[in-house]
């Protein structure tokens, strides 16, 4: 199939769960506070989809699947950050006063939030190939700090719902893809030196 209508499906298929958060936001079923969870809880999943191929793919080897997951790892990370944007509007249109919304913003639960975004900007902002290109080993840095905004955003989670269980589960496949790419290279390290 043509690489531009995959990436048209890729894209609509991402869109679909926040078109039907507006749709139920919008018939009046559903209160922006309520949406405060899915969105947050979507933005968090597709960034740790964003950070899998890469660890997987090292461990279980490059095959058709994993590239194919890579290839589409960058609008996994736009999406996430569209997620939190949809996230903030949500939270906006819950609080729907400024003054109400500064009063909060010195708590925990809440600062995290605003910087888990603010470090989620400039990675989508030069998330297009032209600043690939431009950007060299420098956008591979910038990207780095996804690492940190997902950390923070599960801080973020744990100190509004106070209770870990939920933030950990969506870091546990995480961790375990990096336990694996660090035993893979191990093994690979081991053996290119029983080689040589
Ligand atoms: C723009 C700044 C942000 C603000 C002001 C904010 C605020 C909030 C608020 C008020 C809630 C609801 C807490 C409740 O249920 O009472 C919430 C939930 C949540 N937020 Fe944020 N947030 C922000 C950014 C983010 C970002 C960037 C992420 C993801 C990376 C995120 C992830 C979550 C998650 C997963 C929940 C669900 C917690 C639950 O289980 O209810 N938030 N946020």
């Amino acid at each position: 199939m043509n690489r531009y209508i995959v990436k048209g499906l890729v894209w609509l298929l991402l869109a679909v769960p926040g078109m039907l958060m507006l749709w139920s936001f919008a018939d009046g079923d559903t209160l922006a506070m309520d949406m405060l969870h899915p969105s947050g809880e979507m933005s968090i999943r597709l960034m740790i989809l964003a950070m899998l191929p890469g660890p997987l793919g090292d461990f279980f080897g490059l095959n058709r699947f994993f590239r194919a997951w890579l290839a589409i790892r960058r609008n996994l990370g736009v999406a996430a950050f569209g997620y939190a944007l949809l996230h903030l509007v949500f939270y906006v249109l819950d609080m729907s006063n400024v003054a109400a919304m500064l009063e909060e913003i010195g708590l925990p639960g809440i600062w995290t939030g605003w910087l888990a975004l603010a470090l989620m900007i400039p990675p989508a902002a030069i998330s297009f190939n032209r600043a690939m290109r431009m950007l060299g080993q420098n956008w591979k840095n910038v990207q780095r700090l996804v690492y940190l905004a997902l950390i923070i955003g599960l801080i973020h989670w744990i100190l509004l719902n106070w209770t870990w269980q939920p933030a950990l589960v969506h870091l546990a496949p995480l961790m375990i893809a990096w336990i694996l790419r660090i035993i893979g290279r191990s093994r690979r390290n081991r053996r290119q030196r029983s080689m040589a």
